[in-house]
C-alpha cells in the first residue's frame, strides 16, 4: 500500500478518556483534574482550527486507561511512508505504542521498532529543521536512539539535551517554523545544545519565559499559520512580524498534563519546516 497526501495531514485521538492519572512530568498532578467538558470543547476547537486552515485531520480511536494517547506527537517519527515508532520511558504510556502500531499499519505505513536498549517519544522529540534532525534527549529519549534513527533515514541528525524537566520533550522548547527559521526558549538547553541550536538554524527567534510556560513553543505550523494557546501575545507579535499568521485558542486543560497544540497532533505528510533526504 502506498500513503498519498494529497493536504496537510495531521493525525488526532479525541479526548474521551483524557486525564490526570498519573504524573510523569512537573506540570501532572493527580489533585488537578482536568475538566471532561472544557478539554472536549478544546480540543474540537482546536479540530476546527486545523481544518479551517486546509487540514484533513486523521482520527484515532480513544481508549480507556490511556489518558495521553490524546497527544499523537509522541506516537512516533514519520518520514514518508516510515514511521519510527516511540519507545515510551515510562511504563504509563507504553500501551499506547501496539495500538499506534496498529494504527499506521492500517493507514498504510510501514512500522520500524526502536531498539529495546534505547527510549524514545517520536516527534515529541524528533524534530526536523530544513535537512537536520533536531533530537532533544535524556528526559524522555534516549541520544542513541536519535542517532540510530537519523541513521536509518540517512539524514545528519543534532542530538540536543534537555535540561529542565518543565520542558521535558523537545517541542516543548523548539518549534521549526520553516527550513530556516525556529522558535526556542533558551534556557531549556545547555549551553552546548544552545549553541548547537544557534549555530544550526540560520534564525532563531527566542520566546520568553512566561510564555515558554504558556507553552508557545508548542505550536502547529501549517504552511504560514501559526496555531498556538492563547496568552502569548509576544510570540504572536514576532509571528507577525515574520510574516506568519498566529491563530490562539485556549488549551490549558492540555496544560495540566503538561501538553498543547502541537502535542495533540502528528503532522503524517512531513512538516513544512522538513527537508527530508531523497528516498
Ligand atoms: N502527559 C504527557 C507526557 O508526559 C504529555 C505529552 C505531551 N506531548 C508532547 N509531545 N510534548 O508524556
Amino acid at each position: 500500500m502506498q500513503v498519498v497526501f494529497d493536504r496537510p495531514t495531521i493525525l488526532m485521538c479525541p479526548p474521551d478518556f483524557y486525564g490526570i492519572e498519573y504524573e510523569i512530568n512537573p506540570w501532572m498532578s493527580r489533585g488537578r483534574q482536568s475538566d471532561r467538558d472544557r478539554s472536549a470543547a478544546q480540543w474540537r476547537d482546536l479540530y476546527e482550527l486545523v481544518v479551517s486552515l486546509g487540514v484533513a485531520v486523521r482520527l484515532m480511536e480513544p481508549v480507556q486507561g490511556l489518558p495521553d494517547l490524546v497527544f499523537t506527537a509522541n506516537a512516533g517519527l514519520v518520514c514518508r511512508e516510515t514511521v519510527y515508532l516511540s519507545r515510551f520511558r515510562h511504563a504509563a504510556r507504553q500501551g499506547e505504542t501496539p495500538l499506534d502500531n496498529d494504527w499506521f499499519e492500517r493507514a498504510g505505513f510501514q512500522t520500524v521498532e526502536t531498539p529495546p536498549e534505547w527510549d524514545f517519544e517520536g516527534a515529541g522529540d524528533a524534530l526536523f529543521c530544513g535537512e537536520t534532525l533536531f533530537g532533544g534527549y535524556i528526559i524522555r529519549s534516549d541520544a542513541g536512539a536519535m542517532q540510530w534513527i537519523a541513521a536509518q533515514i540517512g539524514c545528519r541528525v543534532i542530538p540536543v539535551q534537555l535540561v529542565d524537566e518543565h520542558f521535558y520533550h523537545l517541542d516543548t522548547c523548539f518549534c521549526p517554523l520553516s527550513a530556516t527559521e525556529a522558535l526556542y526558549y533558551p534556557p531549556a538547553f545547555d549551553d552546548y545544545g544552545r549553541r548547537a541550536l544557534e549555530g544550526n538554524v540560520p534564525e532563531l527567534v527566542a520566546v520568553d519565559a512566561d510564555e515558554a510556560a504558556r507553552f508557545a513553543c508548542n505550536a502547529v505550523v501549517v504552511g504560514r499559520h501559526v496555531v498556538l494557546n492563547t496568552g502569548c501575545p509576544n510570540l504572536e507579535d514576532s509571528l507577525r512580524a515574520r510574516g506568519y499568521t498566529p491563530h490562539a485558542t485556549p488549551l490549558d486543560e492540555f496544560i495540566k498534563a503538561g501538553g498543547s497544540a502541537k502535542c495533540l497532533t502528528l503532522r503524517l505528510d512531513g512538516e513544512d519546516a522538513a527537508v527530508w533526504p531523497q528516498a
